[in-house]
């Protein structure tokens, strides 16, 4: 298993999968990472649609276009909030973009390959948050943020080097 420093520093987007199943014990992992997230007030609000059917998966593209590779993949988790009774409800976007991240980079740890593919706040554009909400009968007051796909990698990108020292204010900007 690798330490953090070199999950967080090696992980990319991947968007090719192998046609292997990952087991529900991974699954339970993922989650597990994705729940230790930070969230405002503590209040952790997200929700997760875990999404392993065939026609379900094959059917997504056509109302999210970005996802397409969800037709070539074993497994999307759906990450939601639940915008219901929050104690700092305008929190929610940070709070599941927290557990997002870490879902993507325990699923690199752990050997997998993913890719985040945007949903909120894409409706007025392109219909993909309704999409979504149809697709998984989602409650009103809960607001798909994310799709993300994954599988076992068939492809490797290269690690990247982003360290930009520009974007480094000392103090005051
Ligand atoms: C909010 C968000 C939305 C994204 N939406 C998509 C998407 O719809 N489809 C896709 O293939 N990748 C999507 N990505 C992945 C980005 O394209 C990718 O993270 C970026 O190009 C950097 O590459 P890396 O992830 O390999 O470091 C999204 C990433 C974020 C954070």
């Amino acid at each position: 298993m690798m330490d953090a420093q070199e999950a967080i520093h090696t992980r990319r987007s991947v968007r090719r999968f192998e046609k292997r199943e990952i087991s529900d014990e991974i699954v339970e992992l993922l989650l597990s990472a994705a729940m230790c997230a930070p969230s405002a007030r503590n209040q952790q609000p997200w929700e997760f649609v875990v999404i392993k059917d065939r026609d379900m998966l094959d059917a997504i593209p056509a109302f999210s276009p970005y996802a397409s590779m969800a037709a070539f993949a074993p497994l999307g988790i759906l990450v939601c909030g639940d915008t219901r009774n929050l104690p700092s409800p305008g929190f929610w976007v940070q709070d599941c973009s927290a557990a997002t991240q870490n879902l993507l980079i325990s699923a690199h740890a752990l050997g997998l390959g993913a890719v985040w593919t945007g949903v909120y706040p894409m409706d007025l554009s392109d219909g993909r948050v309704t999409g979504f909400v149809k697709h998984c009968h989602l409650p009103d007051g809960v607001v798909p943020l994310a799709f993300v796909v994954l599988g076992y990698p068939a492809e490797t990108p290269p690690k990247q080097n982003r360290f930009n020292e520009a974007r480094i204010h000392a103090n005051v900007w």
